[in-house]
């Protein structure tokens, strides 16, 4: 019977393509109306599903782009340079992280005089920030913000819509950050109606919701100089520097992760000898 090897993913194929047709009176949304938000489409991460990694070099191409290119507006106030050469993470040597550290300037004191002062970064430090302050931020990009980048991949996150949402579940879906900054840096475009930005300074942006940017587009194709072959485009940026994104937001995935297959091995295991002690115990029963 062809019911028998039915592996889930066929099901959840099937089940997807059923209820796409049952659904799609339903689910034909109305004309997009301008501002509305398009949703992001998915890409493919290597660290997504119960067994997922981050790919460290990967990480480690998201990272160059974010410290030639992001670090100017966007802070990353929550990662020390020695998360870069931790377990899961980028992959760096010790002494690379302690050179990267030492790279940056960063501000200490008060000394002996009460004041201020910078030295290099070490290991301990948090990434300093491109501005002292939310005002100095904004004043240096005509009023925007540029958020912290350190937990920005799991701010963002929206409604997939059913059924997609069910499948999400068994397939433990949870990129919709790096989708969403994937999409963002790639959806840069000319706005579809000839729409005028509502104030100058404005970038019209495929993704963004509202559609209007006051980042303009930050990247561009060649801007940075890959040495491991990778392709040099913005798609390619955008998918290393989301996924830097997210190992900022969550450096002990891995770690997670690992931990939640040894324990579900450890129920399995448990269950089965529980199992078999209850039909010992109860085995002189009739
Ligand atoms: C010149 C300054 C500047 C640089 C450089 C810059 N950004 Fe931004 N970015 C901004 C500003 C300002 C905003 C806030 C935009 C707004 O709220 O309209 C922003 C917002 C964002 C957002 C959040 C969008 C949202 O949903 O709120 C992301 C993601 C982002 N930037 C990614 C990047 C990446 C990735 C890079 C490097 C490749 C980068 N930015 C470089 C200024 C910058």
């Amino acid at each position: 019977m062809t019911m028998a090897n039915t592996t889930i993913g066929r099901a959840g194929r099937a089940l997807a393509a059923a209820a796409a047709l049952g659904l799609a009176g339903l689910s034909a949304a109305p004309a997009q109306a301008a501002g509305e938000t398009v949703k992001p489409p998915a890409q493919s991460w290597s660290f997504s599903g119960p067994f997922g990694k981050y790919d460290a070099g990967q990480l480690q191409r998201g990272f160059k782009i974010y410290s030639e290119v992001c670090a100017s507006c966007h802070a990353l106030s929550l990662v020390a340079f020695r998360n870069l050469h931790e377990y899961g993470g980028p992959g760096f040597t010790e002494d690379q992280a302690r050179a990267i550290a030492e790279d940056h300037k960063v501000q200490d004191g008060p000394n002996d005089a009460g004041e201020m002062f910078e030295r290099p970064g070490r290991l301990s430090d948090r990434f300093p920030k491109p501005f002292p302050n939310e005002n100095a931020a904004r004043a240096a990009n005509g009023g925007a913000y540029p958020p912290d980048f350190s937990l920005l991949a799991k701010a963002r996150t929206y409604e997939r819509g059913f059924p997609t949402f069910l499948f999400d579940i068994v397939t433990q879906y949870q990129e919709q950050g790096p989708d969403y900054i994937h999409a963002l840096l790639t959806g840069y475009a000319e706005p579809k109606h000839g729409e005028k930005p509502p104030r100058p300074g404005l970038h019209y942006n495929t993704y963004f919701p509202g559609h209007w940017i006051a980042m303009a587009q930050p990247i561009q194709d060649g801007q940075v100089e890959y040495t491991d072959g990778t392709p040099a485009t913005v798609d390619q940026y955008g998918k290393d520097i989301a996924a830097f994104m997210m190992w900022a937001a969550e450096p002990h995935m891995a770690a997670r992760k690992g931990t939640g297959m040894v324990v579900l091995i450890f129920l399995l295991i448990f269950g089965a000898l529980l199992y078999f002690t209850k039909r010992r115990v109860w085995s002189a029963v009739h």
